[in-house]
């Protein structure tokens, strides 16, 4: 009895929402009206204290080096809670699944400690409507004749057969580029409390990491409609994500071989295992990337930011074919721009190569900065000779010296020619994000648990 009557309260507040709701097109975020909005918040709020319980989400990334736990903890409203100190539960182990190609029931095994530590921080009630997720990244990728599909089978059964989490077989999967872009976007919306507001206050993201770059952010419905479905590769540029009952079309997109480890080797091929004027002067090595090795030395002239510039350019394929209207380089449609371009959070190399250039003082979770100091710090970093760099740039790590000019010089060009940016825009670098006066790190774990959670409530019910 006292279940029932506590159900009727619920009831009563949904049918509210649904009338409130009835009223205009108040949930979708590309519409929303100042007063919309106001009726949003309303609303929505009485739906999540409609929900009354906690949620939990298990995430693991299973990445080349080690396979990583995360577990999420929210509240009725959606906001994280912490676990013990922090705000998250996280444990990892070594190596990653990719070391076990020949014994997929190791790989999974691997993975039981993780799963167990994980299932035991949520509570046993919660459990069944609590769901487990795995994301495989590069390492599982690249692994032949099958043998990450049987890797992949094992967990499932490891998922299903031990433990009493909520799990679907396509939770467990190896993860697009544009998949891990556009968690990583939910996860730094969410963080800065950007998730259901109009498309026009989120942030975009440029998230440069070894291997690829990733630039993500939310366009409009029209934009989203005529938008090219697949690129060249076949992935689709365009994602329609319900995120906490907020209607968002994302573009997406990975660039392979565009990250900044890969794009040097893009670069030395450019000069053909000769000189290369993106290295400093007095510098002559290798550089290995994948399999291969590139001589990595400075012309006699020395390294310069003109001749690196061209050599970059090349790297880019900004003339590479595109049937798109707004390409942005090797033949990639760019989302079309838009407001929800005008706020962007640069991650991962950028961040990293600014501290190391002096762009930014080391140890702030965030800054912001414009592509010309890219620029700038180039011209320096291009005039300095190889004996001279770690005391005119002495953040600089020992294994990133000679390729200073290069990564700088890339970077730049990446931002301003690559993607259009006016060199002049504020941007904002950022490595961990300020939430309730914790530091924490936006990665895609986050925004995948955020998207699970979100996928399972029924708020996509009160879209109209
Ligand atoms: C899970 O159970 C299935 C059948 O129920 C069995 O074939 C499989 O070996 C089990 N896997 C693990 C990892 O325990
Ligand atoms: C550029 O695009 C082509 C076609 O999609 C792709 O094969 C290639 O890997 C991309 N990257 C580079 C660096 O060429
Ligand atoms: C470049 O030269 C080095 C040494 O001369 C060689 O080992 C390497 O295979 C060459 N790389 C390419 C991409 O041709």
């Amino acid at each position: 009895m006292v279940k029932q009557k506590h159900q009727l309260m619920p009831l009563f507040t949904f049918s509210c929402i649904l009338f409130l709701l009835s009223t205009g097109n108040v949930l979708d975020a590309a519409g929303a009206e100042p007063s919309q909005a106001l009726n949003r918040k309303f609303s929505l709020d009485g739906i999540l204290r409609s929900e009354e319980s906690e949620k939990y989400a298990v995430i693991f990334d299973a990445g080349s080096t080690g396979s990583r736990v995360h577990v999420f903890r929210f509240d009725p409203n959606m906001d994280l809670l912490r676990i013990g100190q922090d705000f998250e539960f996280y444990d990892k182990t070594n190596p990653g699944l990719s070391s076990y190609a020949d014994d997929p029931q190791a790989a999974a095994l691997s993975l039981k400690p993780l799963l167990q530590e994980g299932q035991a921080v949520v509570p046993e009630e919660l459990r069944p409507q609590t769901p487990v997720k795995l994301g495989a990244t590069a390492g599982l990728r690249m692994l032949k004749n099958g043998a990450s599909d049987e890797i992949l089978q094992a967990v499932r059964d490891l998922f299903k057969n031990e433990s009493s989490l909520e799990y679907k077989a396509e939770w467990v999967s190896i993860l697009e580029g544009s998949e891990e872009a556009s968690d990583m976007w939910i996860a730094i919306n969410y963080l800065s409390g950007r998730i259901g507001k109009p498309y026009p206050d989120t942030i975009a993201t440029v998230d440069l990491g070894g291997g690829s770059v990733e630039m993500t952010y939310a366009i409009s419905e029209e934009n989203a409609a005529n938008a090219p479905k697949f690129s060249n590769d076949g992935e689709a540029y365009v994602h329609e994500k319900y995120i906490l009952g907020t209607k968002y079309h994302l573009y997406a997109y990975s660039y392979l071989y565009y990250g900044q480890l890969a794009a040097r080797a893009e670069i030395f091929k450019v000069s053909r295992n000769s000189t290369n004027p993106c290295i400093l002067d007095g510098y002559h090595g290798f550089y290995t990337y994948g399999g291969e090795t590139y001589e990595a030395s400075s012309p006699p002239s020395g390294s310069s930011f003109k001749k690196c510039r061209q050599v970059t350019l090349k790297a880019l394929k900004l003339d590479a074919p595109c049937e798109h209207e707004k390409c942005t380089f090797n033949g990639t449609w760019g989302g079309g721009g838009g407001e929800g371009q005008e706020n962007v959070y640069l991650a991962s190399f950028f961040f990293d190569i600014a501290i190391e250039a002096g762009i930014i003082s080391p140890n702030v979770p965030s800054a912001s900065a414009r592509p010309i100091d890219f620029k700038r710090a180039a011209r320096l970093a291009c005039v300095t000779k190889y004996e001279d760099v770690k005391t005119v740039f002495p953040n600089v790590y020992d294994e990133d010296l000679p390729y200073l000019c290069m990564d700088l010089v890339y970077e730049y060009s990446l931002l301003v020619y690559g993607f259009g940016l006016d060199p002049f825009k504020k941007v904002t670098l950022v490595r961990q994000i300020n939430y309730q006066n914790s530091l924490i790190g936006a990665a895609w774990p986050l925004g995948s648990a955020i998207d699970a959670v979100s996928s399972l409530t029924n708020w996509r019910m009160y879209q109209y």
